[in-house]
């Protein structure tokens, strides 16, 4: 998606006759996105892409909402998501809007019975546990822990997972994930004041070319439900490719913080962004150098945003009792903040190893009904001092 990145072979002029050696012709395809105005590539198959021979069922996806008017802070116990053989039933929708979903995922098993495309939703999967090939009809992303995986919307894909342990966040989003636009120069290069850049991309690599007839099962989701189909070509059957539509994958690992000589506000540590969310990176890092610096965040008043906060790795200096897999939701219209004692407790620090996936949303989220057994219920009381009752 990033920058133009081309695979196999194709012929020299677009829109061309692209004779195979053997006699007939490949077919072109153009993959794009928001119309002819997104990123799109132009893509080459032995077969023609439209060969549907069943539309088996239709099953609801839908998630069953539990709060649809949220006003507390939640902390969800992320782990207690149970593992699942299936890669798409393993997924537990939890907090989602009109714009997303954000779920967490423990798959077992590689996907390989079917080949599955989101036609709803860009989707973004952060690999917390667990590492293995991201296999596409454009090319695969090998993976492992600490890599963002972006995979365009319409982009038929299976993974592979190297054991049973695996533990994934993912957003599937209804809006196009870009790159910071403040990052971008006119000619969308990024900039030296990035946090990342073009050398840290993951580009899709190894072509898988299939020339296979048969049966072949695509589950599709759309409009919130999963089509069965089956095509009667492997839908691996790209022999090149061009344009810039298509996965990639940056690792966390590879985001450099800016710091200050004061407490730098959440936008720097900005890594992807929608028209309707914002995906945030938090990395080791260097404390604010500030004499009296305070290194933990001062309070602050999300008026208009729901924040969303994945507890990756490292120490969480601005909050008591988190761990790896946590999710906390600070919903937007009530101030949050350091937990008590934490803002003490940071002065004089100079370095943290925290790492965390932030997600700021510009619409509230509901909580769906497989957060609720994740929610510890007091989470929403635990910025009140020790010596405070509750009534
Ligand atoms: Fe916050």
């Amino acid at each position: 998606m990033p920058i133009y990145h081309t695979l196999g072979k194709m012929p020299h002029k677009r829109h061309t006759q692209f004779e195979k050696p053997g006699g007939g012709f490949y077919y072109e395809e153009l993959f794009g996105t928001v119309g002819f105005d997104g990123m799109s590539s132009l893509v080459y198959h032995l077969h023609r892409p439209t060969q549907v021979k069943q539309v088996l069922e239709t099953v609801d996806q839908t998630p069953k909402i539990a709060v649809e008017r949220n006003m507390k802070s939640r902390k969800l116990i992320g782990f207690q998501v149970p593992p699942a053989d299936d890669f798409l039933e393993s997924r537990q929708p939890l907090l989602i809007n009109s714009d997303l979903i954000f779920g967490l995922a423990a798959p077992r098993k590689s996907l390989r019975a079917y080949f599955y495309k989101n036609a709803d939703a860009d989707e973004l999967l952060f690999i917390h546990k667990g590492s293995g090939m991201l296999r596409t009809m454009l090319g695969s992303i090998p993976f492992k822990y600490g890599d963002y995986l972006l995979i365009p919307r319409g982009m038929i894909y299976q993974i592979d997972f190297d054991t049973e342990e695996n533990r994934l966040l993912y957003l599937e989003s209804h809006h196009p994930i870009y790159t910071p636009k403040k990052y971008r120069n006119w000619f969308g290069q990024l900039l030296e004041q990035s946090p990342y850049c073009e050398r840290d991309y993951k580009l899709p690599q190894n072509l898988e070319t299939h020339d296979q007839k048969g049966d072949f099962l695509l589950k599709i989701k759309k409009q919130g439900f999963l089509h069965s189909l089956v095509y009667a070509y492997h839908p691996f059957d790209v022999v090149g490719y061009d344009g810039y539509n298509y996965p990639w994958g940056l690792s966390i690992h590879d985001f450099e913080p800016i710091t200050g000589r004061i407490h730098q506000p959440p936008p720097v540590h900005l890594t992807f962004e929608t028209s309707a969310f914002v995906v945030c990176s938090f990395c080791p890092r260097l404390y604010d150098y500030h004499p009296q610096a305070i290194p933990a965040p001062y309070n602050h008043s999300n008026i208009d945003s729901d924040e969303v906060l994945y507890y990756v790795d490292g120490d969480f200096m601005s909050r008591n009792d988190i761990a790896q897999g946590h999710i906390t939701l600070h919903p937007g219209g009530i101030p949050h903040g350091p937990h008590p004692g934490a803002m003490e407790r940071s002065l004089g620090k100079t370095r943290t190893d925290e790492l965390a996936v932030m997600v700021d949303t510009f619409r509230p989220l509901m909580i769906t009904e497989q957060a609720l057994k994740l929610d510890d219920g007091i989470y929403y009381q635990s910025w009140l001092s020790n010596d405070e009752t509750i009534n």
